[in-house]
């Protein structure tokens, strides 16, 4: 199978479909009790009149081929597909969109099929729809779940608004590991941050109310342990113990669940010998069993297929069998259920009730995205068009923008940069670069709609300002199903010109890190380095002129260190979606002052990773004289710079940290109350940070947990006191049975501005 684009026979359905749309019926309330029976009583009678087949249907789910986010079966299979509609043999599709196209598959489903079943309608809107906000790792790293929750509600509404009511996100993988491509798409390395914005996320997108016609369903993917896939490597094995399981990995998913979440997507990686698409374990036993998880869980593409590739089913319809009684209940462009699983209930090998079990789930869903009430509720092109690229999504993502931005280092002040009768060189691959700050998940969105750094630094007028690329980072164009070819020619003449604006100027701005491709799915590095020539543009430039801010736009941590040995003033600007330029130029002329702190550690070098905060002791922490302790004999044991690190052009001071209490019982709530000044000139806003180490237990615990966080306005000289709540929830942990308890003992309580944060205190729990 090989990537490509296809067009989808449903590009001109629309035409040939095209009729009036229904009007919307709101409700604007939660759903009650009485709802809920009724919306059963309805399944429950659906399901008695479905054929075998009908129901198989509903587990069904094609892709329409107008963007391709995984590998093309050969065969054309369009016809196919319309036929299955019409005879009610796909419960949803993804990839089709635009108020028309959605409206012509639709019509067919509800039409032309026998119990006209309405579709789900899915895609991957996962930072932002058309209108880009910054890629989910960098959302995580302004701390700011209201901002949060309000992005995911904005690509809602402006998703919602082309036809779309399933969204695949929030992917709440926990990776350590930046060799991933994908950790661009999470929330970073922390399961009490990651718990936090699974839950803001799910809530920004499916709203307050199902049934409105702008809120659409969630997705927690990617079930489970995805983001430990061996050696950083795409697709891989994971082979992690029950502790990293049930603390690390699985609470994000589980606090998503607890948000209500209506689906989950399985995962292509295999989990401990076996593959999570069929493991009864993860589906069945965790989710569906000691969770309660109500709604239905998809495959990830064909990855029910894939079940052969791992040697785990010998063909289609031992997959099939594997996946659905595993609890795999909706088949993504797989063709495995359509193809089998009529059969093997026929058979008798796979139950009915397996079946049933999840059409019950999907038609549920269905029900309470209002679809069976008015299928063509998201079909209004008169809203399409007031949604679509709207200035309040732009003012949106812009804010979002401005709040990831992380100042990792900022000597002698060299930020903010003066705004008046200043010679500033902007140099660098990406600093015009209008296309790679979209990230790699932006199919909806049209190419070269970023607002370049260049751009957003043309607005300060009382400057003079240059601009020199010095190198290309990439050979010729990259598309999304494409392998980035990184440019290795270096041409004198262009890094001339770059050295000659960079001689003449009183600060140089460089703009250097990953093309929007380099990360995101099927895109691991061995190197996270400053790829291509750009760490020798650096460099040479470097020579010339020391008064150096480093930007960088990037989907993972890089390392760095030559930069941060060298380099006076380094921004992380990430990929910040359609906003880039504006967000970043109002970051380093102080119009605003920077709050974003690392979700994800920076190492020195690649063969620190997985590196991370909350690692564990082991049983020689402590520098000897000799070498028998835990330590590389090449690099300290220290990251870059840590998860949490973040400066300000302002500057805080903690004070008076005090825990309310010394002895408690495992039921107590425990207050914690700390004081924090702007001791700086700007006002600001901190991300007052809470860990915790409980010193000694039955299972080992990590040398610090993040245990709660604040995000604190602060006037230059304004004083506040934060106060920081303590109970079980954060005290205890998981066994490695699964279970979670709290064991009794002293603990340490840390309080700072970042992981590495020395201010602490003690509590007992008797
Ligand atoms: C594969 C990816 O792993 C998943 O995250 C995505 O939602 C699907 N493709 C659909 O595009």
């Amino acid at each position: 199978m090989k990537p490509k684009v296809r067009k989808s026979i449903f590009t001109y359905s629309a035409v040939l479909f095209l009729f009036g749309c229904s009007g919307n019926k709101l409700t604007n309330k939660p759903m009650i009790e009485t709802e809920k029976k009724s919306i059963s009583a309805k399944v429950e009678n659906l399901l008695t009149k479905m054929t075998i087949e009908e129901k198989v249907g509903q587990m069904n789910q094609y892709n329409g081929f107008w963007d391709v986010t995984g590998p093309v079966p050969e065969d054309d299979t369009s016809q196919l597909k319309l036929e299955h509609l019409k005879k009610g043999w796909v419960g949803s599709m993804l990839n089709v969109r635009g108020t028309e196209n959605v409206r012509g598959v639709q019509k067919v489903a509800v039409e032309e099929s026998r119990l006209g079943i309405p579709l789900i309608i899915g895609f991957d809107v996962i930072h932002g729809y058309k209108t880009l906000s910054p890629i989910p790792l960098a959302e995580a790293a302004s701390w700011d779940l209201k901002a949060i929750e309000k992005s995911a509600r904005t690509a809602a509404i402006e998703a919602s608004a082309e036809g779309i009511n399933w969204t695949f996100a929030p992917m709440v993988d926990i990776s350590r590991d930046a060799r991933w491509g994908r950790v661009m798409e999470g929330a970073g390395e922390d399961p009490y941050l990651g718990s936090k914005i699974a839950t803001a996320r799910v809530n920004g997108f499916q709203g307050d109310d199902l049934s409105k016609p702008n809120t659409i369903i969630a997705c927690a993917k990617h079930f489970a342990a995805y983001g430990f896939s061996e050696a950083g490597k795409e697709y891989n094995t994971v082979d992690i113990g029950k502790s990293t399981l049930y603390n690390i990995v699985l609470p994000p998913f589980k606090a998503a669940a607890e948000a209500n979440v209506k689906t989950f997507m399985n995962s292509f990686n295999e989990l401990n010998g076996v593959p999570v698409t069929g493991s009864s374990f993860l589906q069945r036993e965790i989710l569906k069993g000691k969770w309660n998880f109500d709604g239905f869980v998809v495959s990830d593409w064909a990855s029910i297929n894939e079940l052969i590739f791992w040697g785990h089913a010998k063909d289609k319809k031992e997959a099939a069998k594997i996946a659905a009684t595993a609890g795999s209940d909706m088949d993504m462009e797989g063709n495995v259920y359509i193809k089998e699983l009529a059969q093997l209930v026929k058979d008798g090998i796979v139950k009915e009730e397996i079946l049933d079990d999840a059409v019950r789930r999907i038609l549920t869903v269905k029900h309470e995205l209002g679809l069976f009430d008015d299928p063509y509720k998201y079909c209004d092109a008169e809203n399409e068009k007031e949604q679509i690229g709207n200035q309040t999504h732009h003012d949106a993502v812009l804010d979002m923008a401005k709040k990831s931005i992380v100042l990792l280092k900022n000597d002698g002040n060299l930020l903010p940069l003066k705004k008046e009768n200043q010679k500033i060189a902007l140099i660098g691959p990406l600093a015009n670069d209008k296309n790679s700050p979209l990230g790699s998940w932006r199919i909806a969105s049209d190419d070269n709609t970023a607002v370049s750094v260049y751009e957003g630094m043309k607005k300060y007028k009382g400057n003079s300002l240059s601009f020199e690329k010095g190198i290309d980072l990439i050979e010729g164009n990259v598309a999304f199903t494409q392998e980035v070819k990184i440019n290795t020619t270096l041409n004198t003449s262009e890094i001339n010109k770059a050295i000659a604006i960079a001689k003449n100027a009183d600060v140089v701005v460089m703009v250097l890190g990953e093309h929007g491709f380099q990360s995101g799915e099927g895109r691991s590095r061995t190197e996270i380095g400053l790829p291509g020539l750009q760490q020798q543009l650096l460099e040479k430039v470097y020579e010339v002129n020391k008064n150096i801010v480093l930007v960088l736009n990037n989907g993972r941590p890089l390392a760095i260190e030559w930069a941060d040995k060298n380099i006076p003033a380094i921004v992380e600007g990430w990929q910040l979606g359609t906003q880039t330029g504006h967000a970043i130029a109002e970051v380093l002329y102080g119009d605003y002052n920077p709050s974003g702190k690392l979700p994800m550690t920076f190492p020195r070098n690649v063969g620190q990773v997985p590196i991370y905060y909350n690692y564990k002791s082991t049983g020689r922490p402590n520098k000897e004289p000799h070498v028998f302790w835990s330590h590389y004999i090449d690099t300290e044991n220290s990251p870059l710079y840590p998860f949490g690190h973040g400066l300000s052009y302002s500057t805080f001071k903690y004070d008076n940290f005090t825990i309310h209490g010394k002895n408690f019982s495992a039921n107590d709530t425990i207050k914690v109350t700390v004081d924090i000044t702007n001791t700086g000139d700007y006002d600001g806003k901190e991300v007052a940070q809470l860990y915790i180490r409980d010193l000694f237990a039955s299972v080992t615990r990590p040398v610090k947990e993040l245990k709660g966080f604040e995000l604190v306005p602060l006037k230059s000289g304004e004083t506040k006191t934060i106060e920081f709540k303590l109970s079980k929830n954060e005290l205890g942990f998981y066994n490695n049975n699964g279970d979670f308890i709290i064991e009794s003992g002293d603990f340490e309580v840390f309080v700072g501005g970042s992981s590495n944060t020395i201010f602490k205190s003690k509590l007992t729990v008797i």
